[in-house]
């Protein structure tokens, strides 16, 4: 018996705001995880759509990438992929969407509230202090979780302190199945322990393992 292949959508990486021509505000988002995510899947016999933000990272085999620059950029690229769109614009899997989305990128909540078109100049502030204006990004995990009816999506958080409560609110909030709770000591490392939180309650920690491993644990998360 052949099984219809899976169509998961990931994202990696951090997103870039630009200020203007020559600088932006980012952050330290390595997209380790979202690839190893990403390859996993794609071993798995998943057809895998990849948008990931500015990274060095190399695009693993069998899997299409779309790469972004800002979070409204990603937005774009994830409604069309995981939501579902027509034409030849961007990769996308048709009409339908996907069947997953798992949201790994370090989505920035803000942007510039405006992007100058000439770079700015010292000479443009005042003498001691200068004051970047900024509005708030949409949030792309909140926007397609309300509109995911009944197909999974995984968000990912980074939390200091009472970690798990935070993940538990947030995982309401943004409409996701499961919230992978990260350590923060694994920024940038090939290990890492994450606690995988289920909108049914339940709560599995997964203990200094390897990115690849935590990644092949979470692609088959709601896989029949
Ligand atoms: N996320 C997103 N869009 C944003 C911000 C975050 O899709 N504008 C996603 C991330 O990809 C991640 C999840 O939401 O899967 C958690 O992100 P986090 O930054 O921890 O959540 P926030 O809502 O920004 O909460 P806070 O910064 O208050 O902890």
């Amino acid at each position: 018996m052949s099984v219809a292949r899976r169509k998961v959508v990931v994202t990696a990486g951090p997103t870039r705001e630009h200020v203007d021509p020559v600088r932006y505000i980012s952050n330290e988002s390595s997209g380790r995880m979202g690839f190893e995510l990403a390859a996993a899947a794609a071993r798995a016999g998943d057809r895998v759509i990849l948008v990931a933000g500015p990274v060095h990272l190399e695009t693993p085999p069998g899997v299409t990438r779309v790469d972004v620059t800002s979070a409204r950029d990603m937005l774009a690229a994830v409604k069309a992929a995981f939501l579902g769109a027509e034409g030849r614009s961007r990769a996308h899997f048709g009409k339908t969407g996907a069947d997953a989305l798992f949201m790994a990128a370090a989505v920035g909540d803000w942007r510039p509230k405006r992007r100058r078109a000439g770079k700015w100049r010292a000479k443009d502030c005042g003498d001691e202090v200068a004051t970047l204006e900024l509005v708030r990004n949409p949030d792309i995990l909140a926007t397609v979780g309300a509109a995911k009816g009944d197909r999974l999506v995984v968000g990912f958080a980074l939390e200091t302190g009472d970690g798990v409560r935070r993940a538990r609110r947030k995982l309401v909030r943004k409409s996701a199945d499961h919230i992978v709770l990260n350590d923060p000591t694994a920024l940038g490392g090939a290990r890492t322990s994450v606690t995988v939180i289920g909108r049914d309650g339940g709560e599995v920690r997964l203990i200094n393992r390897t990115k690849r491993a935590v990644a092949e644990a979470l692609v088959a998360l709601g896989r029949p």
